[in-house]
C-alpha cells in the first residue's frame, strides 16, 4: 500500500524502512526537503535485505504531498510541531486511516485531559488509530522485535474497522502481534501509559517487570 508519513525523523525512518522492506511504497515529509530526500534514499538502501523480495519505493514530499499520497498516513512529528504540520498537511487525510505514533514527552508535557490522537482526529477528519507509541524507536528497528521468544504485542486504539485492519497489517509486517486496545477514547490511556513507562525506563527501572504475566494477573470476567 502507499504510506504517507508526516515526519522525517527517527520514527519515520525506523517504521518506514520496515514497511518498505515489506513491499509498501512510502513518502516521508519534513521541514527540509533536502534532508527528507536524503532520508528516503537512505531508507531505500536499508530496506534491501539479502534473500528478501525487492522493497517498495521511497520518496520525499511536502507535508501536503505526503498526506495526499498515502492510502494510510502516519503522523510521526514532535508535539511541538503538530499543529503547524497538520495545518500544512491540509484536508487530504479526511476519511483515511491515520496511524498516530506521537507522544507528549518531557517534564510536565503530558496532559491527561486530552489525547494527541483525538486532537489529530478532530483536526484532520482522519480515522485515527493510536499505535507504536509505547516503545523506543530502537525497538521498531528490530527485525523482528522479539523478547524472550515472544513477539512484541502492539496495542491499537481506534474506532474505524477499516483503519484498524490497516494498522493490524502494518503491525504484522514488523513481525509483531496486534492487540485490540479499544476505541479512540482509550488513546489517552495509551499515551498516559507511554508517559509513565518512559519515566520508569529513564530511572533505570525494568518497566516490563511491573506487570505479571496473564496467568498470574488474577481472575477476570471473560468477554
Ligand atoms: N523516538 C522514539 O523513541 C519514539 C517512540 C515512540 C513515539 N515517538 C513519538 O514519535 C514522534 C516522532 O518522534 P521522532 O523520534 O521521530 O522525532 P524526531 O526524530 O525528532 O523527528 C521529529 C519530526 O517532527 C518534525 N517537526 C515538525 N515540526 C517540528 C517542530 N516545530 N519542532 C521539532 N520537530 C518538528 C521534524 O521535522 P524535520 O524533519 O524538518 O526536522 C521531524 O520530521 C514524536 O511525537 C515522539 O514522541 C518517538
Amino acid at each position: 500500500m502507499r504510506i504517507g508519513i508526516l515526519g522525517a525523523g527517527t520514527m519515520a525512518d525506523a517504521l518506514g524502512t520496515q514497511w518498505l522492506a515489506a513491499g509498501h511504497d512510502i513518502m516521508v515529509s519534513g521541514r527540509n526537503p533536502v534532508a527528507s530526500a536524503a532520508l528516503a534514499e537512505k531508507m531505500t538502501t536499508a530496506a534491501q535485505r539479502p534473500g528478501a523480495p525487492a522493497p517498495g519505493v521511497a520518496r520525499a514530499g511536502t507535508w501536503a504531498e505526503a498526506a495526499e499520497y498515502g492510502e494510510v498516513v502516519m503522523v510521526a512529528v514532535l508535539e511541538a510541531g503538530l499543529h503547524d504540520v497538520l495545518r500544512a498537511a491540509g484536508p487530504a487525510m479526511r476519511g483515511k486511516p491515520v496511524i498516530d505514533v506521537t507522544n507528549a514527552v518531557g517534564p510536565g508535557a503530558y496532559d491527561v485531559t486530552r489525547s494527541l490522537a483525538e486532537l489529530i482526529a478532530d483536526s484532520t477528519g482522519g480515522q485515527v488509530v493510536k499505535a507504536f507509541n509505547l516503545c523506543h524507536v530502537d525497538v521498531w528497528r528490530m527485525t523482528p522485535p522479539v523478547f524472550d521468544g515472544r513477539p512484541l504485542a502492539v496495542p491499537l486504539c481506534g474506532d474505524d474497522e477499516r483503519a484498524l485492519a490497516t494498522a493490524r497489517t502494518l503491525v504484522t509486517d514488523l513481525g509483531c502481534t496486534p492487540v485490540h486496545g479499544g476505541g479512540l477514547d482509550r488513546a489517552k490511556l495509551l499515551e498516559a501509559t507511554a508517559a509513565f513507562m518512559i519515566g520508569l525506563w529513564i530511572t533505570g527501572a525494568d518497566a516490563q517487570a511491573v506487570l505479571p504475566p496473564l496467568a498470574g494477573s488474577g481472575t477476570h470476567p471473560t468477554t
